[in-house]
């Protein structure tokens, strides 16, 4: 039912080419996110989703259905917008109703009388039939927001308008459920708080999600699995902890969370260990690389600062201490190793020492850490 595979989607906007073969196999009842910079291409690939876009070139489907040539309301995808396009001069009952009472009156053999009821609606004497009714009030209390059905959403927060945003989707029953950048005019606590609403929402509905936005940390946070765009192309599809622990380019490494990234080239490969040499230092690593220069990637976490009396360790190097920053449960160090600075995040505990600008610390690496790309 609610599976979406797109395949070989190209876009071009008068002949510039804004979105490049770009393939999907989202599962049903999954949450997935398309990641990327801002003008990467993730609006006008959920916009072609939709079907507000006409592909280029490529195939859309849901489902079983090929929906290339569906217009938008025979998709059945509910979509939610940063900017929420709420309607202001109703409220937000009328808001989370107006969809659900068209589509009752269409099939109701109404719908010559559509302007007729738009009129009424809009002047705040329509009468729904129950089960519209009942629909509407379940879902309003599903997100929250039964205390606020009869206000209008102009009088209303962030976070509520975005509910019923929320809700206005989900009360049609949709089987693609498609969020553009839904958090991104709240403030930050409220967006963590969204961001568990919103999941929970999915995970209990067990309804097909994709969700776009530019912020990593809500995606990996988030998402099932997420698609790192970049210029109109996916650079890579895998889980978060896929994407975290196995970036397939420099740009994935950077943009998904914090990494030292540092050019090597590669010495020798001997007893299931590779040996690297950055500047004038050399480095270990358990990966294998066919490639003879590479990019040395090593998460912040994975460095750790030793003791002067630990003993020797595969990866040590030695560095000066330029920036501590307390962060609560860790402190983060910029720390010069060589002609690099390296960002090294150590566990804080209360009653730890944090090491101050100008000391000299020893650091380590375990070779398992040290990805090459
Ligand atoms: N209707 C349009 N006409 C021309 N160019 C467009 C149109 N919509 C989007 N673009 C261009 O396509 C690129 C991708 O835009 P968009 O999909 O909105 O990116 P994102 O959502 O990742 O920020 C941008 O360069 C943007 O300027
Ligand atoms: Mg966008």
């Amino acid at each position: 039912m609610g599976s979406v595979v797109v395949e070989q989607l190209t876009k071009n906007f008068s002949g510039v080419t804004v979105l490049q073969n770009i393939n999907l196999d989202i599962k049903e009842g999954e949450f997935f996110a398309l990641l990327g910079p801002s003008g990467c291409g993730k609006t006008t690939t959920m916009r072609c989703i939709a079907g507000f876009e006409k592909p280029s070139s490529g195939t859309i489907k849901i489902g079983d259905t090929n929906v290339n040539k569906l217009a938008p309301n025979q998709r059945n995808c509910g979509m939610v917008f940063q900017s929420y396009a709420l309607f202001p001069h109703m409220n937000v009952f009328d808001n989370v109703a107006y969809s659900l009472n068209i589509k009752h009156l269409r099939k109701s053999n109404v719908f010559k009388k559509l302007g007729v009821y738009t009129r009424m609606l809009n002047s705040k004497i329509m009468k729904y039939p129950k089960d519209i009714e009942q629909k509407v009030m379940d879902i309003l209390a599903y997100v929250e927001l039964t205390d606020h059905a009869k206000k209008l959403t102009s009088e209303l927060s962030g976070g509520q308008q975005q509910r019923v945003a929320l809700a206005r989707a989900l009360v049609m029953e949709p089987d693609v459920l498609l969020m553009d950048e839904p958090l991104s005019n709240l403030d930050l606590k409220l967006r963590h708080t969204m961001r568990n609403t919103i999941r929970k929402i999915q995970q209990d509905l067990k309804i097909t999600t994709i969700f776009v936005t530019h912020d990593q940390e809500e995606a990996m946070s988030m998402a099932d699995r997420v698609a790192v765009m970049k210029d109109g192309e996916i650079l890579q599809i895998g889980t978060p902890t896929d994407l975290y622990s196995n970036p397939k380019t420099p740009f994935i490494a950077d943009f998904v969370g914090t990494s030292n990234i540092m050019p090597g080239t590669v010495l020798n490969r001997e007893n299931g260990m590779t040996t690297i040499q950055i500047g004038n230092q050399q480095i270990k690593s358990t990966l294998a690389t066919e490639l003879q220069e590479v990019q040395v990637v090593i998460r912040p976490e994975n460095i750790n600062v030793l003791d002067e009396k630990e003993a020797d360790y595969d990866n040590a190097f030695e560095g000066i201490i330029q920036v501590a920053t307390y962060l609560g449960s860790t402190v983060r160090y910029d720390v010069k190793v060589g002609e690099h600075e390296l960002v090294v995040d150590t566990t804080y505990e209360s009653g730890d020492s944090i090491l101050s600008t100008g000391a000299s610390v020893k650091l380590s690496v375990s070779p398992e850490r040290v990805l090459l790309i």
